[in-house]
């Protein structure tokens, strides 16, 4: 991953405490100018403030009574629990979380107007309490069907499946919604694989099978992904065809296997019998 930080500003902040590890960043995220002389800061990572000094962070564990992200908790399975935070209901979380997001995207602009957004904050729950992973956070209202504005799994807990989890539970939440949904661009090198991988596996599957008799709209209709993105993933499959003005899918069972056996692991499940959610209104 070093190559990415070729590409970055000056990064300001090197490293960061939070819970259990100490983690490298990877590119700068504008922290207030009284944290510029600082090269390493102190999360609590539960209510995300950050400090100075280990000793400041010390001294707030004593006091700081969250043991858990703020918000509704709205998924639970075995020790897997997300939550939902409005935005406008906890500013500042939303805000230490958007700094501390940064320090790992680089494409993405950092939005003040917290309010306009929740967060889904994944966790690790064990007796200390509900450890965040990642996240990813979502317009409350998008003209552009966007159902996910950023995506982050923290370093130590990189390719273990929870960005597949991530965004699959994106998809679950526009299909109690509704809606198709994509995800806001750019998306970064990383964003790019792990939503192609989601796409092709959630795709095949269900072209598996459907012996391939589907269409375009159908799988739209059943996966919530956006005919767009069934497109161009199926295109870079080669399984589409044009055929008199029109797309088609064309899935030989034999090229779907090779695909099949090529796309990898499932990865986390989401099981949405433990989603409890209504969408926002
Ligand atoms: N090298 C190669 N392939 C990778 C890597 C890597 N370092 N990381 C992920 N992938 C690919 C793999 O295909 C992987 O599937 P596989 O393990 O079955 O082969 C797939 O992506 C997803 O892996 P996960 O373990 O589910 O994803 P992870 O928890 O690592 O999270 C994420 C992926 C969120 C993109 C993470 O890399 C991250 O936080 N990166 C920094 C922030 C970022 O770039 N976010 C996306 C920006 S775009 C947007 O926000 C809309
Ligand atoms: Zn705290």
């Amino acid at each position: 991953l070093r190559e990415h930080e070729e590409f970055t500003k000056v990064k300001n902040i090197a490293t960061i405490e939070l819970g259990r590890y100490e983690i490298e960043t990877w590119y700068f995220s504008p922290f207030p100018p009284e944290y510029n002389d600082c090269l390493q800061l102190y999360f609590c990572e539960f209510c995300l403030n950050f400090m100075k000094r280990k000793e400041q962070l010390q001294r707030h564990m004593k006091k700081c009574d969250l043991k858990h992200p703020p918000g509704d908790e709205i998924y639970r399975s075995g020790t897997l629990s997300m939550f939902e935070i409005d935005g406008k209901k906890n500013k500042v979380y939303g805000q230490n979380l958007c700094y501390l997001a940064k320090l790992f995207l680089d494409h993405k602009t950092l939005y003040y107007d917290v309010d306009l957004f929740l967060f889904y904050v994944l966790c690790e729950c064990d007796d200390r309490g509900c450890h965040m992973v990642g996240y990813f956070s979502k317009e409350k209202h998008s003209e552009e069907s966007y159902n996910l504005a950023c995506i982050l799994t923290l370093p130590p807990y990189q390719r273990k499946g929870y960005g597949k989890f991530l965004i699959a539970f994106s998809y679950e939440l526009s299909k109690k919604e509704g809606k198709v949904g994509t995800p806001e661009r750019p998306l970064s090198d990383l964003g790019l694989l792990s939503y192609r991988g989601y796409w092709t596996r959630v795709l095949l599957d269900i072209l598996k099978r459907h012996k391939g008799n589907i269409s375009i709209k159908e799988l739209s209709d059943m996966t919530a992904i956006k005919a767009e993105d069934i497109l161009t993933t199926l295109q870079s499959l080669e399984l589409i065809q044009y055929r008199k003005g029109q797309h088609v899918i064309c899935a030989d069972p034999k090229v779907l296997d090779r695909h099949l056996k090529a796309a990898g692991r499932g990865g986390l499940e989401v099981d949405v019998s433990k989603l409890i959610w209504t969408p926002y209104k």
